[in-house]
């Protein structure tokens, strides 16, 4: 794992949208795995403002909403499509969401695994983590060995995910059909973003604690490539912080992207 810490909030989502975009200049057939989450918002806007070409790009998001149609405003369908798919060119038969109005959801976590598998992987998958430690929605106890199903939230999911309705934590839908853990790790890269205060003790639980399906989002500790990417506040109860300004003031691999550390 690297981590890797900003001085604010704009250039950490920055440094994330530009590796994102270094990936599909490098491979424009890629196969991404998408998050949502207010934090991404800024990621898509800076690739639309990129001017990305998405054409030969499949996508997969981590998860949906049980129980919100695609164009119900709140799914993670519309959000999809309101920060990132109606702004870039990409064929709209090539992203993918799970079905979380299937009426059987065993079926429609399985057809998700098999097309994920049938597109050959996801090569790079970008994650947020919520402050129940989630990635996804793989909320604590999810196997660390999880494959996608649908998930009970957390009533601190719940209340973090209001916003979208109303400010009503009641309203956000019990049910999420979510990527496993298991999912997320067979992907060959992952890109961790967290931001602000409120993601600070969650983040240092997850790249420092021990390795535990309390914090779902430890097991990114089990990936070989794995980069988290923090502006200050989020990085702010990191133990050994030090230590990782050296290794990122030392690696070369990061010298193209100093204007954003
Ligand atoms: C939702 C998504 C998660 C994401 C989280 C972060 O819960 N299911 O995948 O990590 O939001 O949210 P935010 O960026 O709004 O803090």
């Amino acid at each position: 794992m690297e981590v890797v810490i900003c001085p604010e909030r704009s250039k950490a989502t920055a440094l994330t949208a530009r590796l994102m975009a270094d990936r599909i200049a490098a491979d424009p057939g890629i196969v991404l795995g998408l998050a949502t989450g207010r934090t991404m918002e800024e990621v898509y806007a800076r690739v639309v403002e990129a001017g990305v070409d998405f054409s030969a790009c499949t996508t997969f998001n981590l998860d949906e909403y049980v129980g919100l149609p695609p164009d119900d405003p709140r799914s993670y369908a519309a959000y999809m499509r309101k920060h990132l798919f109606d702004h870039v060119t990409i064929d709209p038969a090539h992203t993918h969401l799970p079905d979380g109005m299937s009426d059987d959801l065993k079926a429609a976590a399985l057809i998700y695994e098999r097309t994920i598998a049938d597109a050959g992987g996801i090569d790079l998958q970008l994650l947020g983590i919520g402050v129940s430690g989630h990635i996804g929605f793989n909320e604590p106890l999810s196997a660390l060995r999880s494959r996608t199903r649908d998930k009970i939230l957390t009533p601190t999911t719940r209340e973090q995910n209001a916003g979208m309705f109303g400010g009503d934590a009641t309203a956000v839908p019990k049910r999420a059909l979510t990527m496993g853990v298991g999912t997320i790790l067979d992907s060959r890269e992952l890109v961790l973003l967290a931001c602000g205060t409120a993601k600070a003790q969650v983040v240092a639980r997850a790249v420092e604690g021990p390795l535990t399906s309390r914090i779902s989002a430890s097991a990114i500790q089990l990936h070989r490539s794995c980069k988290v990417i923090l502006d200050e506040e989020a990085a702010a109860a990191l133990q050994d912080r030090d230590y990782y300004d050296f290794v990122c003031r030392n690696e070369e691999k990061w010298d193209p992207y100093r204007r954003y550390l």
